[in-house]
């Protein structure tokens, strides 16, 4: 069984993602730090003139576990990411490590931004996870206070804005909602109460089948 599941920033797909793999015993994927990892790797040479050329050797040569989660979670690799995700040589060598994670035996979930529609496009069953921007923003500044990052709800709001905005038009293929992807929008919703909508969505799907 293949769960794939996007959305913008900040959106609750990952915590969402997490626990629906631990539900249903899934190995689970967080695609956005692959593109994090090249990001973070690039993070002194994304001014250099062949800067693409060094992150498509970056992509192919792709070592997750060599990199520490925190690194990867911050605003600055979120950014450098969005940066390097324009790239298609990048998208192409991450996408083979996105199928060949999916072809796992018992199957898989993965979260991003175009696995409903790219990357496993055959998915059992997709979810499109989204929140208003000042409801993303929100969640985002209260978790970077609660770990001790001094930021505002305003800088936040302005970097999920222009993320939204870069995402939108990446070059390298515009993301778009699967049309057989079932919309779960969490404005108003409790992490808790995000996930029970969510399972309800899948265990609906999978009762259809
Ligand atoms: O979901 P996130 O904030 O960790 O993603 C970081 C960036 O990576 C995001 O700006 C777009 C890019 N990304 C992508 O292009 N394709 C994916 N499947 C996941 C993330």
């Amino acid at each position: 069984m293949i769960i794939a599941i996007d959305g913008p920033a900040a959106s609750g797909k990952g915590t969402i993602s997490k626990k629906l793999a631990q539900h249903f015993a899934l190995p689970h994927m967080d695609t956005g730090l692959l593109y994090r990892a090249v990001g973070y790797a690039m993070r002194d040479d994304l001014d250099r003139p062949d800067w693409e050329k060094l992150a498509i050797e970056k992509a192919q040569s792709l070592e997750l576990s060599h990199y520490h989660e925190d690194d990867l979670t911050t605003a600055e690799a979120g950014v450098a990411a969005s940066k390097v995700a324009r790239v298609p040589e990048v998208r192409t060598a991450l996408r083979e490590v996105q199928i060949a994670f999916a072809q796992q035996e018992d199957g898989a979930i993965l979260d991003g931004r175009d696995i409903g529609t790219r990357i496993c496009p055959d998915a059992d069953v997709k979810l499109y996870i989204t929140a208003d921007a000042e409801t993303r923003a929100e969640r985002r500044t209260k978790q970077l206070n609660a770990r001790g990052v001094d930021v505002t709800f305003d800088e936040i709001l302005a970097q999920i804005e222009k993320r939204d905005a870069d995402d939108k038009d990446n070059p390298a293929g515009a993301f778009y909602v699967a049309p057989d992807a079932h919309l779960l929008d969490t404005t108003k919703l409790s992490i808790e109460a995000a996930f029970q909508a969510a399972l309800e969505l899948v265990n609906d799907v999978l009762a259809q089948e």
